[in-house]
């Protein structure tokens, strides 16, 4: 029996509904993906992208409509009905199992036995030809809770790759990679293109829409909007425009600032992950960006900053003080907070409510100083992160597990923005949100550096750290390679300081 049950046709969408208690997810949608074309799923934060691909991949069944690949009508029961008829979906939350081996979780479920022993050279073989293409770096005897993010994505993709579906649909791949990897995933999926398979992509990054998409479908708040077929006949403010339903101006809500007195200075600073001593200094409302593909050392300087990890040399003086951080505790205690880059791991309370997840961080804060957060003040603030970070949800008491995933990024974002502070230290403040949260989340940096605040913000988003820095320090190779004034930077300066530099 052919082991793919559909015609290698187009995937048709029905009039696909999705209800979940006070969340109508998706209603009546309806749109064709053509094989041989790379079609774009975009719309902001809970829109309804992820629970059509859940939708697809069979982990949920539709309250109403169908879907249909070619001439035959699917029905998906289980995540193995999808999978059996030729479709292989990358979920936005990845499903890995941290405590095996690379191998094992690419192979999971056919592993290469001999007499009923699984054959480790032999799954080590297989594994490493799979991730060839898309990460021929990763080990696969590695452990996989051992790798970074990107390269956990990196496996989660090879892993739906091997399976040599027709239907492929991508959620949210690219938002952990580095420039490196999301250049290889970009050729992979060209490739499935011109092996005329169907593929679905969502993404909130402009760039990747229009660098491999051919056809791009918007949904506004689980409705289908309208489909372009021809996405190179489309610039990217209409489509902006009709994903948010009104112009956007100035996503940067940038505006000067009077640059301050001293907030914080490191001096000299060595520790895990940098190569050369590390000295600058962050004022009081200023905007400071660091720049740097990733593995720079961005990541492990802001742990430097925040107690996580302990100096080898150098010093912070913090308002002329010099601090001896031997914990977060001690870096939130002086009022330097770090709102980290990998917030689903940092921590979501998956089963708290929106509150909680919120209110979390001030209450340990209030603790640590001996008091206790009132109630009241408690379901204010939650109600005020919301409203600032407009964040979609039924109520404050819904569980976070419930939101999408750019709507948890925001819960995390607020749990932050309630603690007062000195210093700020966002690590990929923006990634997978939407283009009109983004906005909202710059101007609410702006606003913070306007009362004073020293905002670090570490962004591999070149066009992010440029719209929004009132100055920009570039890292490389675990060093400090220049310092560009906004006036200044423009992409390909920046650029030329984080590339690795040739060495004679
Ligand atoms: N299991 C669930 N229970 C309750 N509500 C849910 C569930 N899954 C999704 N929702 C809700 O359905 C809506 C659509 O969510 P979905 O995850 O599909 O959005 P999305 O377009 O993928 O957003 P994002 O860009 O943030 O990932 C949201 O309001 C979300 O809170
Ligand atoms: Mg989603």
């Amino acid at each position: 029996m052919d082991a793919h049950v559909n015609d290698g046709g187009s995937l048709r969408f029905n009039g696909i509904g999705k209800v979940f208690p006070g969340v109508k997810a998706l209603s009546d949608i309806s749109f064709v993906a053509h094989p041989g074309s790379v079609h774009a799923l975009m719309g902001e934060n809970g829109a309804g992208k992820s629970t059509l691909l859940k939708i697809l991949g069979g982990s949920y069944i539709p309250d109403s409509g169908n879907l249909q690949i070619g001439e035959r009508p699917m029905d998906f029961r289980s995540a193995a009905d999808s999978i059996d008829s030729g479709v292989a979906v990358i979920h936005q939350e990845l499903h890995l199992v941290p405590e095996m081996s690379v191998a094992e979780n690419l192979l999971l479920g056919h592993m290469p036995a001999r007499y009923g022993m699984v054959n480790r050279q032999m799954l080590n073989r297989r594994a490493a030809e799979l991730l060839k293409e898309l990460a021929g770096e990763i080990d696969p005897r590695e452990r996989l809770g051992n790798l970074s993010l990107g390269q956990r994505q990196l496996v989660e993709i090879a892993k739906a790759m091997s399976r040599n579906a027709h239907v492929i649909a991508f959620d949210e791949p690219t938002s952990s990679l580095s420039a490196r990897e999301i250049d290889r995933l970009m050729t992979i999926i060209g490739k499935l293109r011109d092996e005329g398979k169907v593929v679905l992509y969502v993404s909130h990054r402009m760039e990747e829409i229009f660098r491999i998409c051919d056809a791009v479908t918007v949904f506004k708040d689980g409705r289908f909007v309208r489909t372009f077929e021809q996405i190179d006949q489309l610039d990217q403010n209409q489509l902006v425009t009709c994903m948010v339903g009104r112009d956007i101006q100035d996503i940067y809500n940038y505006r000067p600032r009077e640059r301050q007195g001293e907030a914080l200075r490191a001096e000299g600073l060595l520790g895990p992950g940098l190569n050369e001593a590390v000295s600058f200094t962050a004022h009081k409302g200023e905007v400071l960006g660091f720049f740097g593909l990733v593995g720079a050392g961005r990541t492990e300087l802001l742990r430097l900053l925040c107690g996580l990890e302990r100096l080898k040399a150098g010093q912070l003086v913090l308002d002329g003080q010099v601090l001896n951080l031997k914990s977060p505790r001690d870096a939130i205690a002086a009022g330097i907070l770090l709102c980290p880059e990998d917030r689903k791991k940092e921590g979501i309370v998956p089963l708290g409510s929106v509150a909680e997840n919120i209110n979390i961080s001030a209450r340990h804060h209030h603790a640590q100083l001996g008091c206790l957060v009132p109630a009241q003040w408690e379901r204010e603030n939650a109600e005020r992160q919301i409203r600032a970070l407009n964040v979609k949800t039924p109520s404050p008491d819904q569980p976070i597990m419930f939101l999408s995933g750019g709507n948890q990024q925001k819960v995390i974002l607020g749990r932050w923005l309630s603690l007062s502070m000195k210093v700020l230290l966002l690590d990929e403040p923006t990634r997978g949100i939407d283009i009109g949260a983004k906005s909202e989340i710059y101007q609410i940096i702006h606003n913070l550096a306007a009362e004073g605040i020293a905002v670090i913000v570490v962004s591999s988003d070149l066009m992010e750290v440029i719209g929004i820095s009132d100055r920009i320090l570039v890292m490389s190779e675990g060093a400090l390679t220049g310092e560009v004034a906004r006036e200044q930077a423009d992409e390909a300066r920046l650029l030329q300081l984080a590339l690795p530099r040739t060495r004679g």
